[in-house]
C-alpha cells in the first residue's frame, strides 16, 4: 500500500487506507499491540507530568492514553481520520483532545505551546522527501523548557533500506532536535522473531 501511494500524488494516503481496511481489527495494524511504547514508558519514569503533551501521529492512541493516565494534559493527532475515531472510542473515558491533523500543516497556535512533544515511529514511517520537511516542525512546537522525545529504528548499514519502515541513520536522528539541547540518546537492541533490531530513543530540551 505504501509503495503504491508513493507513486501517487499523496504518499501518506496509505495510512488512512490501512486503518480503514482493517475494519477495527487491531491485528491488522502492524505497529499496534494495545500497549504504549516501552522505551517511552521507561523514558518517562521519574519525570513528573508538567503540563501539555502533544502526541504526533498517535495511531491508535496507546501512548496518548498512557500519558493521560500519568497526569499530562494530552492532545493527540494523526493524519488518519479513522485512526483518530478509533482511538477516541477506545479511550473515550480519558480526557484527551483527539485531532485529525497533518504534521506538515499544523495550526499556527501550536507553535511554542507544548511542554512535551512525543514522536514514536512517525519519521521512519514516511518517505524521505516528506520526512525532511516534517522533522524540523517538531522542535518549533516546544514551549520554553519543553522536551521533545523521538523513538524509532536505526539504520547502521550505510545503505538505503526499502521501506516502510525506513530506519533512520545516526546523522538524521541527531538533526531531529534542531538547535535544542540533546539530553539523552540510547541505542537499545531488541530481538524480534530471531531478528536483531536496533532502535533509538533520543530527547531534547528547549
Ligand atoms: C508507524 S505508525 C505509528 C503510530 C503510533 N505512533 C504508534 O507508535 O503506534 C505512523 C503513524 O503516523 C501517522 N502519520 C503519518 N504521516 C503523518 C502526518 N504527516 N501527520 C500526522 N500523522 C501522520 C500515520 O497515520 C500513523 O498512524
Amino acid at each position: 500500500m505504501a509503495r503504491e501511494a508513493e507513486s501517487k500524488s499523496d504518499p501518506l494516503i496509505w495510512f488512512e487506507e490501512l486503518y480503514k481496511s482493517s475494519e477495527g481489527n487491531e491485528e491488522m495494524i502492524p505497529w499496534s499491540n494495545g500497549e504504549p511504547n516501552h522505551l517511552l514508558v521507561e523514558w518517562l519514569e521519574g519525570k513528573p507530568p508538567q503540563g501539555r503533551a502533544l502526541v504526533v501521529g498517535c495511531g491508535l492512541g496507546e501512548d496518548a492514553a498512557y500519558l493521560s493516565k500519568l497526569g499530562w494534559k494530552v492532545t493527540a493527532f494523526d493524519i488518519s481520520p479513522t485512526a483518530i475515531r478509533w482511538a477516541s472510542e477506545t479511550y473515550g473515558s480519558l480526557d484527551i483532545e483527539w485531532r485529525v491533523e497533518d504534521l506538515l500543516k499544523l495550526p499556527m497556535e501550536w507553535q511554542h505551546r507544548w511542554d512535551l512533544v512525543v514522536e514514536v515511529h512517525i519519521l521512519q514511517a514516511i518517505p524521505e522527501e516528506v520526512r525532511v520537511v516534517a522533522a524540523p516542525v517538531l522542535p518549533s512546537l516546544l514551549a520554553p523548557g519543553g522536551r521533545l522525545v523521538s523513538v524509532g529504528r536505526v539504520n547502521n548499514s550505510g545503505v538505503e533500506i526499502t521501506g516502510p519502515p525506513w530506519p533512520l541513520n545516526r546523522e538524521f536522528i541527531s538533526s531531529i532536535g534542531g538547535d535544542l539541547e540533546n539530553t539523552s540518546f540510547d541505542l537499545p537492541t531488541e530481538s524480534i522473531n530471531g531478528e536483531e533490531i536496533q532502535r533509538y530513543i533520543s530527547s531534547w530540551k528547549n
